[in-house]
């Protein structure tokens, strides 16, 4: 658990590419870790990019911002591991697999062995499964090993349906759930807006069942339809990373939706999977088990398989 009545905070991101360098800059721009070590196999980015950044501090806060080796991890608060292959145009999540896990596989163990006592927050594809891996390679308690999860097609389903009724996203209370990917379902019989469930206003405004659809479709294929236009995703999920890492750095109990292991939950255990939780300074303080209609539970018993399937065989 981070020492909260100690203030100085550290992170430790591997993988300086797309993904990284963003939220490098989005944790930089927000001042919230005091230390931040950038590792990565090619080592002038990592050099420039500290650089880079460190000339943003004369207009933030002054921050300690370097280009390290694992060793840095052994007083680590959090470490965030967007080191991995991206999707190419036309694969998906679960084609990175066996790929991913190898590259995961050369970064875990040094960085356990280093002492790393801290968080994993991964966010390498396909998440859920890197995340069991994670938990798999570093023998940590599974609260300690998130992912990303479904934070970021969450933040995609809030900003579709806000634009749709008009209301800030954030003010959007509803969760894509199950794997990162093309399993995902958008929980939308629990979604509401100040309570109000969100067939209700989307009633009101004339939008039916189809469009919802067409606006759960539109989330689950976000991703491939950017990276058809510029190659790759990186500031959505960044910022996400971002959030995630203030909830634990401040010992939020923030709910967000992350991949999060399940012990019950849903009736699922020996998984990690997109799900709201509670995150604070231990990482996964909670799964928050949204009571899901029958079809929704099927939709998440569905993901769930197609997870597994995956998860064995790249793990076996
Ligand atoms: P990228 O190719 O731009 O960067 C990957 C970085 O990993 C490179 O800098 C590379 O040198 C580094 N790397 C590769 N092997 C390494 C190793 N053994 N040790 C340390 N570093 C290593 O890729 P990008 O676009 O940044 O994506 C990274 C990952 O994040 C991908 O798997 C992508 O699918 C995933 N992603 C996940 C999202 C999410 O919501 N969870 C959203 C967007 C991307
Ligand atoms: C995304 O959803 C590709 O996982 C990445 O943007």
């Amino acid at each position: 658990m981070i020492d909260m009545t100690a203030t100085h905070t550290k992170v430790v991101l591997v993988g300086d590419g797309a993904v990284g360098s963003s939220y490098a800059f989005a944790m930089m721009q927000q001042g919230i870790a005091e230390e931040f070590v950038i590792v990565d196999v090619v080592k002038d980015k990592i050099e420039g990019d500290a650089l880079d950044l460190e000339d943003a501090e004369a207009f933030t806060a002054p921050k300690n911002v370097y280009a390290g080796t694992y060793a840095d991890a052994k007083d680590a608060d959090v470490v965030v591991i967007t080191a991995g292959a991206p999707q190419k145009p036309g694969e998906t999540r679960l084609d990175l697999v066996n790929k991913n896990l190898n590259i995961l596989s050369t970064i875990v163990p040094p960085i356990v062995d280093a002492g790393f006592d801290g968080i994993f927050l991964v966010a390498a594809n396909p998440v859920d499964v890197l995340t069991y891996g994670t938990w798999k390679m570093s023998g940590f308690p599974k609260n300690k090993v998130i992912g990303s999860g479904t934070s970021l097609d969450t933040a995609r389903l809030r900003v579709a349906l806000g634009k749709e009724f008009k209301i800030d996203p954030r003010d959007v209370n509803a969760y894509i759930m199950g794997e990162h990917g093309d399993s995902e379902f958008a929980a939308f019989d629990e979604a509401n807006v100040a309570g109000k469930p969100v067939r209700d206003i989307a009633a009101d405004l004339g939008i039916n069942a189809d469009d919802l659809d067409k606006v759960e479709d539109d989330v689950r294929n976000k991703a491939y339809e950017i990276i058809n236009k510029k190659g790759a995703t990186y500031y959505g999920v960044a910022t996400s990373l971002m959030r995630i890492t203030k909830a634990i750095l401040r010992d939020e109990n923030a709910v967000l939706p992350i991949s999060a292991s399940l012990d019950g939950e849903y009736g699922l255990n020996d998984i990690f999977i997109g799900t709201p939780a509670v995150v604070n300074a231990n990482g996964l303080a909670k799964v928050v088990e949204l009571p899901l209609s029958a079809s929704e539970m099927d939709k998440m018993k569905k993901s769930a398989d197609t997870l597994r399937k995956v998860t064995s065989d790249g793990l076996a």
